[in-house]
């Protein structure tokens, strides 16, 4: 299979680099700066692409390549750090700047070069750069300038090695689709052949290969992503896999029942576990946002564990998660774990006794995920929904969880939903949450004093900023008199319109 490589020199978008390429239909993976030349010399590597990363190149420990790799004939993109690299390697200079470049810029493309055929001699770019490049070596010129960066791309088309200073990957560099684009088919000839049921091809027999006689056990939570992983290794081992779902009892209002239903028709071992007393019981009396959390996590690995220890002796297993690009970008970076303790299966001790870890789908990002659940035959009910936090209505919660404040924040949930059905609003995540309020007001020819809920809807890419969405008054009006009228406990209903940051998306 053709492919195009991503060579990993640490930088934040080294994943969406290979996601872009693989947009176009090109197959295309990230391996580390120091895989050896021996690999990289497979002629089904058209090309190789230098990411960008955090060091200065000239630092005598910085993360470099064999410099052999610029003469095995393959075409290389050097996109920031991976620019100034071979640049460097190659008999130019590279030194810091005095302040850090970072946002939109405009380049002139100043020299013909395959890379920018057919694009405006301006463009648009994002830069993100501490160091600059500030002169080529012999071989090498200059295709591109800024006013603040005089080398902001270059070549040399003879050994096809093309460097850029922005980050062509990024939606914020215009046509930076265009001009991996041109890399990709014009400069490395590579052809738009890989489909991503080759991907799940690949992934069914890599399982397969892993997984031999043993069994697995796969954490089946109803989001997409462990949804994905259960279907693809049910194709991959059939019988030998066993699934677990545990309804914490904070699931969203029929969430429990799809997940049952969708899975129990499968050809697989679904063990369901009905946990919701001993979580309710766990949580009562508590109403701090982090001590929920950790409770919830914990009980989740106690019903889990508990589970793998009755099917001890029926052999070994591996565990599946769903793990995504994404959650190991967070772990990785730690935002989200400094802000909420986020709850997911990666927290598993390493006291449960498994054979080694199944991650499927590690690579790949959010929307590609859900191709491959609808390729797996999985309905649009599971593949198309909304991010769903593994604490579950735990966070959206404000104060303590009770079956009843549960119940109401379930019914409300549901009607919102339903209603933005109706009025075909699709925020990329919305629900309804209890806040921790109770208010006066009056229900027939009496007094209420009851709870408010409160509406959340968000616009965002990638959940670490969100802006609330501007839902029509008619619809926000509708939702708010069925949730009253339709809501035991409830008299007010609030929307929150606040964005992330400073906010968060969910309430705790
Ligand atoms: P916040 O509230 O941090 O949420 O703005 C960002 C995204 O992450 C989801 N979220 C979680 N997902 N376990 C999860 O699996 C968690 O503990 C957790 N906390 C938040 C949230 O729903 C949103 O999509």
């Amino acid at each position: 299979m053709e492919k195009i490589i991503v060579l990993d020199f640490g930088g934040q978008y080294n994943q969406l680099i290979a996601r872009r390429i693989r947009d176009l239909s090109v197959y295309s993976e990230v391996l580390p700066f120091s895989t050896s030349l021996d690999s990289l010399a497979d002629p089904s590597i058209k090309g190789i692409v230098f990411t960008g990363g955090p060091r200065s190149c000239y630092e005598a420990d910085s993360p470099r390549v064999d410099p052999r790799i610029y003469d095995l004939g393959k075409p290389i993109l050097g996109i920031c750090y991976g620019a100034q690299l071979m640049a460097f390697q190659n008999g130019g200079e590279v030194q810091p700047i005095s302040e850090r470049e970072y946002g939109n810029r405009e380049i002139q493309i100043n020299h013909t070069s395959p890379l920018f055929s057919g694009l405006e001699p301006k463009q648009n770019v994002f830069m993100s750069h501490g160091d600059q490049i500030v002169s080529l070596g012999k071989g090498f010129e200059v295709t591109a300038s800024s006013s603040t960066c005089p080398i902001a791309a270059y070549q040399n088309e003879k050994k096809r090695l093309y460097g850029v200073q922005f980050h062509p990957e990024v939606e914020h560099s215009l046509h930076g689709q265009d001009m991996l684009s041109r890399f990709v088919f014009d400069i490395c000839g590579a052809s738009a052949s890989w489909r991503p049921e080759d991907f799940l091809n690949t992934k069914i027999e890599e399982a397969r290969a892993l997984i031999g006689n043993k069994q697995v056990l796969c954490a089946l939570s109803g989001g997409v992503d462990s949804a994905v992983v259960a279907a693809l290794l049910s194709k991959a081992v059939g019988k030998r896999l066993t699934c677990v779902f545990v309804d914490h009892g904070l699931l969203r209002k029929g969430e429990a029942s799809q997940v049952k239903e969708t899975f129990g028709s499968m050809d697989l071992r679904l063990i369901a576990v009905d946990a919701k007393e001993r979580f309710y019981a766990a949580l009562k009396g508590v109403t701090d946002p982090e001590r929920k959390r950790k409770i919830i996590g914990k009980e989740f690995i106690d019903v889990f564990s508990a589970e793998e220890r009755k099917l001890q002796g029926t052999g070994d297993f591996y565990l599946a998660q769903g793990t995504i690009y994404p959650d190991r970008i967070e772990s990785g970076l730690g935002i989200a774990a400094t802000i909420k303790s986020h709850h997911n299966v990666g927290g598993l001790p390493k006291d449960l006794d498994f054979l080694g870890l199944v991650e499927p789908l590690k690579d790949l990002f959010k929307d590609e995920v859900r191709k491959l659940g609808r390729l797996l035959g999985l309905p649009e009910s599971i593949v198309g929904r909304q991010p769903f936090p593994g604490p579950g209505l735990g966070i959206r919660i404000v104060g303590e969880v009770t079956p009843d404040r549960v119940k109401a924040v379930q019914e409300a949930d549901a009607i919102f939903q339903e209603e933005l059905a109706k009025a075909g609003i699709r925020p990329s995540q919305y629900f309804a949450a209890l806040s921790n309020m109770r208010s006066v007001g009056v229900k027939g020819d009496g007094r209420s004093y009851e709870e408010a809920v409160v509406l959340r809807a968000v616009d965002t890419d990638d959940f670490m900023t969100a802006s609330a969405t501007e839902i029509p008054y008619e619809v926000l009006f509708l939702a708010a008199r069925r949730i009253v009228n339709e809501v035991h406990g409830v008299n007010r209903v609030l929307y929150d319109i606040t964005s992330k940051p400073p906010s968060t998306i969910e309430l705790e």
